[in-house]
């Protein structure tokens, strides 16, 4: 390590979140990092990251974090977005089957551009809108079996499991 580096941070992973546009990863971002809603949020342009801090075991672990747009057209390039990842969240919206559709395909996208060992979480988020749900607990838990990843359903908006969510990756990961 570095002799210029401060002492406690001693680890420093990136994660990544991924899914169709408006599924809710930046509100997820600005609710794990910030506690910050937005219900008019605007579709992300290009990448923003932010850098959280963490303990685990009496040490500092800190994850950087990175939040791109769903949109094809709003995106930076995509090898670079991947690069050096070590854990992702592949975020779908409850009440909308075409994003959980969609989840496979981001998958895709992920094994094609990283290059190592990646904890993947699949993530069901707008739970707070159960009234029309769209996509049964059940099917997201038989395609996080299937494929391999961890569950979990969240919600930016009420903040249910949006800690606990990038803590296990964030754990896992370590
Ligand atoms: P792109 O940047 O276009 O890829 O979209 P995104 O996935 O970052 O979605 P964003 O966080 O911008 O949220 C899209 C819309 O969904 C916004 O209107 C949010 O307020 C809303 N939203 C996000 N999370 C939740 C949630 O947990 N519950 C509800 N009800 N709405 C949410
Ligand atoms: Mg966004």
């Amino acid at each position: 390590m570095d002799s210029s580096d401060d002492e406690g941070e001693e680890y420093l992973f990136k994660v990544v979140i991924i899914g169709d546009s408006a599924v809710g990863k930046s509100n997820l971002l600005s609710r794990y990092s910030k506690n910050e809603f937005n219900m008019h949020s605007k579709s992300t342009i290009g990448v923003e990251f932010q850098t959280q801090t963490m303990e685990i075991d009496g040490k500092e672990v800190k994850a950087q974090i990175w939040d791109t747009a769903g949109q094809e057209r709003f995106r930076a390039v995509t090898s670079a977005y991947y690069r050096g990842a070590v854990g992702a969240l592949i975020v779908y919206d409850i009440s909308r089957s075409t994003t959980f559709d969609s989840v496979n395909r981001w998958l895709e996208e992920l094994k094609t551009h990283s290059d190592t060992t990646v904890v993947r979480m699949l993530v069901g988020n707008k739970c707070d809108l159960g009234n029309i749900r769209a996509v049964s607990v059940e099917d997201g838990k038989k395609l996080a079996e299937n494929e391999g990843l961890f569950f979990m359903e969240t919600s930016a908006l009420d903040s249910t499991n949006v800690k606990t969510a990038f803590e296990l990756v964030i754990k896992e990961i370590y």
